[in-house]
């Protein structure tokens, strides 16, 4: 299939972009480079040994969108363009909304115009809000995120779900990612935050390569086993692996939409991720255990049973690995991808 990847110059849309093209599709990225290179092009045309086109602008231009439709000979859509960092959210919920639920707005509308009936979507583990039983199963009802961000994605999935129901043929496929980490094992392309780093990995990683000065760990009194939180840690090897499976499951999917759970369903506290990087760089690595953050749940990770069974999907790669191909990618690319073209 051909397949158009918005974000695709981000890191999951990249690490996607790759598994499409290995498992035989072509692909066309529209990307606004916001909070993403086009260095990271490159590295995807070197890796895939392909050209990409690639197509510069906001998504939320329902013309220039529609007018890609045109340009670019469509069949499937995986929609990873958006904001995602939660505390931004908080400061900035406008944008967000305007960004996120825009963009989607303009490729639906584009969609149908141009009769493309398949899209897979990124949505998050977030959308399961506070009081979820864990792990999270995807039929659970009271979505409930707790930040701006986390209500995009809720307010998204209900927009794809009603759109879904009110288009003969159509089928989205909601792929709700846990914590995603890792990168490619060439070191070419991974996780490249702008500014200081919100997630725990790539902060690690920062601190390792000499650009951090310690790890904070937030919270050490939290009711789990070593006092810090759990989270369901997913290589983004995996997590493109399943995305490509949940693309190719859509001409089977009898319901019109259906959310499907990207994790490993094993948690792993932050020490022993931490302790698990020390290892992948072979020594230690400065710490210390700080306040909690406001809003961190202490344990949750995913059922990912109906990934399973109907996507045929199974998460492979171990925390070790998560490491080694994390600091295999920072120590190759110190200060990330390159500016320029
Ligand atoms: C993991 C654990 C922190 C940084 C977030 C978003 C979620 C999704 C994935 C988009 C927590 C601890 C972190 C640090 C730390 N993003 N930590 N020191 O919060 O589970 O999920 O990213 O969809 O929506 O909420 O991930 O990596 O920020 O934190 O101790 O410097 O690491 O407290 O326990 P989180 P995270």
């Amino acid at each position: 299939m051909r397949v158009l990847v918005s974000g695709g110059a981000g890191y999951i849309g990249s690490h996607t972009v790759l598994a499409l093209i290995e498992a035989g599709h072509s692909v066309v990225v529209v990307d606004d480079f916001s909070n993403s290179k086009p260095t990271v092009v490159a590295r995807l045309e070197s890796l895939s040994g392909q050209h990409i086109p690639v197509h510069a602008f906001d998504l939320a231009d329902i013309d220039k969108t529609t007018q890609l439709f045109s340009i670019e000979e469509i069949d499937a859509v995986i929609h990873f363009a958006g904001f995602k960092a939660v505390g931004e959210s908080v400061s900035k919920p406008l944008e967000y909304y305007q960004n996120n639920l825009g963009s989607t707005f303009s490729l639906l509308h584009a969609m149908r115009r141009h009769e493309v009936k398949k899209l897979v979507f990124s949505s998050s583990a977030t959308v399961y809000g506070d009081n979820a039983p864990v792990p999270y199963p995807e039929d659970y009802e009271h979505l409930a995120a707790a930040s701006p961000y986390g209500r995009t994605k809720v307010m998204i999935e209900h927009v794809l779900s009603d759109v879904a129901h009110a288009t003969p043929g159509q089928r989205i496929a909601l792929l709700r990612y846990f914590n995603p980490v890792g990168a490619h094992p060439s070191g070419e392309i991974g996780e490249d935050p702008q500014g200081i780093p919100n997630n725990l990995m790539p902060f690690v990683a920062q601190v390792a390569i000499g650009r951090r000065e310690k790890l904070e760990v937030f919270g050490g009194d939290y009711p789990t086993a070593d006092g810090t939180c759990e989270r369901d840690y997913i290589h983004v090897q995996d997590l493109a692996a399943g995305h490509v499976a949940a693309l190719e499951h859509l001409d089977t999917m009898s319901e019109p939409v259906r959310a499907f759970n990207l994790g490993t369903g094993t948690g792993t506290s932050v020490m022993e991720l931490f302790r698990a990087f020390e290892k992948a760089v072979g020594r230690e690595l400065p710490y210390e255990v700080v306040g909690r953050r406001p809003g961190d749940l202490p344990a949750y990770w995913a059922d990912p049973s109906r990934a399973r069974d109907e996507l045929g999907w199974t998460a492979t790669r171990t925390i070790e690995d998560m490491c080694a191909d994390t600091w295999r990618w920072q120590s190759a690319n110190p200060q990330g991808f390159p500016d320029g073209s």
